[in-house]
């Protein structure tokens, strides 16, 4: 059992865990992900880690309660434990002195972007990020990101903070102004797709995909995606692939699967 140590609500339906998990905190680097299950009656979901220290010994996840089994996460407290914690999966992000280095996150997308994002200006990238949500209130980790960043920019969709408008607004306004080496994006599916489809294909643009996963191991093949017309599984190859090779088309089409399944789970009140 992994216990939670702290828990805070970062915006409406958006939370964060310090979760213990010593050894997972030792070997986690940036961009990889934990796959848990809340009870025995529960599905397994990926989640990409936020943050990690070692010292602690802690894993920091942050979730959107969307659906049935992040709604069950949302309940549990400070204390309570999670029964299955298992990671760290997929690979680690590249992480080398690129140059300048747009990282983009919208949403709960901003989490997994952190750790990227200051390791990357550790190793001695200009790193501009652009955050982006709904609104004001739905934004996460605005000072965090700021502290990682050679400079930050933010959108909301309704204009309540920052530009109004959306991440790509803001980074066609960043690739037209200054040189730039490399973009990570990490957010909704149609957002990154929107990313891929502004940044030119000499700019290496990397997403982070979230897919379906069961065992996380490679084995089953329910996180496969399709990246440069070859399927690959996004829990042992990924979760970081090449933006422009990406089937995008597939990867929406594939996240829309259970919606029925989902629906049926969230009237029984089950797993
Ligand atoms: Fe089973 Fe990736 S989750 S192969």
């Amino acid at each position: 059992m992994f216990r939670i140590v702290a828990k805070k609500e970062l915006a409406p339906r958006i939370k964060l865990f310090d979760v213990e998990a010593p050894e997972i905190a030792r070997k986690a680097r940036p961009g990889q992900f934990i796959i848990l299950r809340v009870d025995e009656e529960g599905e397994r979901i990926p989640l990409t880690i936020a943050d990690f220290d070692q010292k602690k010994g802690t894993i920091t996840i942050i979730f959107q309660e969307v659906g049935k089994t992040t709604e069950l996460l949302g309940e549990l407290q400070a204390g309570d434990s999670i029964l299955d914690f298992v990671g760290p999966l997929g690979c680690p992000s590249e992480i080398e002195r690129f140059g300048t280095v747009v990282c983009v996150g919208g949403g709960v997308g901003v989490a997994p972007v952190f750790p990227i994002a200051r390791a990357l200006g550790e190793a001695g990238n200009r790193v501009v990020s652009i955050i982006g949500a709904r609104s004001r209130d739905m934004l996460i980790w605005e000072d965090e990101m700021r502290n990682v960043s050679s400079e930050l920019l933010v959108a909301t969709d309704d204009g309540s903070y920052g530009i109004k408008g959306f991440v790509t607004d803001i980074l066609t306004g960043v690739l037209s102004r200054e040189k730039v080496d490399r973009v990570v994006a990490i957010g909704p599916a149609v957002m990154m797709r929107e990313v891929c489809r502004v940044t030119p294909e000499s700019i290496p643009t990397v997403v982070s995909l979230n897919p379906i996963m069961v065992d996380g191991t490679g084995m089953c093949g329910a996180c496969r995606v399709e990246v440069g017309g070859k399927t690959r599984f996004a829990c042992v190859e990924g979760p970081e692939f090449d933006g422009h090779q990406v089937n995008w088309e597939l990867v929406l089409k594939r996240s829309k699967m259970f919606v029925e399944e989902e629906r049926i789970a969230m009237e029984r009140g089950g797993c």
